[in-house]
């Protein structure tokens, strides 16, 4: 699914089955508390497999790809990058930081959100501008969901800053599975994909290495 939603300067590495987390290859292990527990090891090694994958598909060095103080992956230099799991699959994108300024993945179950939800991370106009669109059998409300957590991975580790859902103003078009988001000044509207197949969503976006207003 990931090729589907990365622009033509990224690589991509997906996968649905775990890798063990006590083999030697898993280079990030002490990224993580000692007494974390298994199912978060295995998925936090899984992700970087995925991650390391997508770096030899760019041709970048595939060393550790460690974690900072606010989770965000550390990428090798030069190299930008985002990391996703959701039960069943585990994804990671990376690019040059020359042709890519931050680039966001995010993977969810297709399953509706909660109403609460749903109100909580969208503004009235978005809901207006949504409840309008044509239906594609999608469920467009983790969609946005998901291409707003995909926005967030792309933002924070481009500004260091927060960025609450109702920030940024998301215009989705379910014909060509494409979505735009407007984020604060001085950044540029960043454009992103999506895809739905086998119970998941996947979304992306790229911000381009020119990609202020
Ligand atoms: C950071 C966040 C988006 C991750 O969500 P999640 O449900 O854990 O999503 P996933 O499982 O798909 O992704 C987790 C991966 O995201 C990456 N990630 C976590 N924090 C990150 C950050 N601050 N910046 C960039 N990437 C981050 C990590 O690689 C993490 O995996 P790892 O810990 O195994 O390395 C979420 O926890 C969060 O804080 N959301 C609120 C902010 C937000 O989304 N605002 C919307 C703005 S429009």
């Amino acid at each position: 699914m990931i090729e589907h939603v990365l622009p033509a300067a990224a690589a991509g590495a997906e996968t649905t089955a775990d890798v063990d987390p006590s083999a030697p290859d898993f280079l990030e292990r002490g990224a993580l508390a000692p007494r974390t527990r298994r199912p978060r090891l295995t998925e936090f090694a899984t992700g970087r497999s995925c991650a390391r994958t997508a770096l030899r598909e760019l041709g970048a060095p595939a060393g550790p790809v460690g974690r900072g103080p606010h989770r965000e992956p550390r990428w090798p230099p030069g190299i930008v990058g985002s990391i996703t799991h959701c039960p069943g699959y585990r994804a990671a994108a990376v690019a040059r930081a020359c042709r890519v300024r931050a680039i966001g993945i995010d993977a969810e179950p297709h399953r509706p959100l909660s109403p609460r939800m749903f109100a909580r991370i969208t503004s009235a106009a978005e809901r207006r501008e949504l409840a309008a669109l044509p239906w594609t059998g999608a469920h467009v409300d983790r969609i946005v969901f998901s291409a707003k957590e995909s926005v967030y991975k792309a933002w924070f580790p481009m500004t260091g800053a927060d960025l609450g859902f109702t920030d940024v103003r998301l215009s989705l078009d379910p014909l060509r599975r494409r979505f735009v988001v407007e984020l604060p000044a001085p950044f540029a509207p960043v454009r992103g994909r999506y895809a739905v197949a086998c119970g998941r969503i996947v979304t992306a976006v790229a911000v381009p290495a020119d990609g202020l207003r």
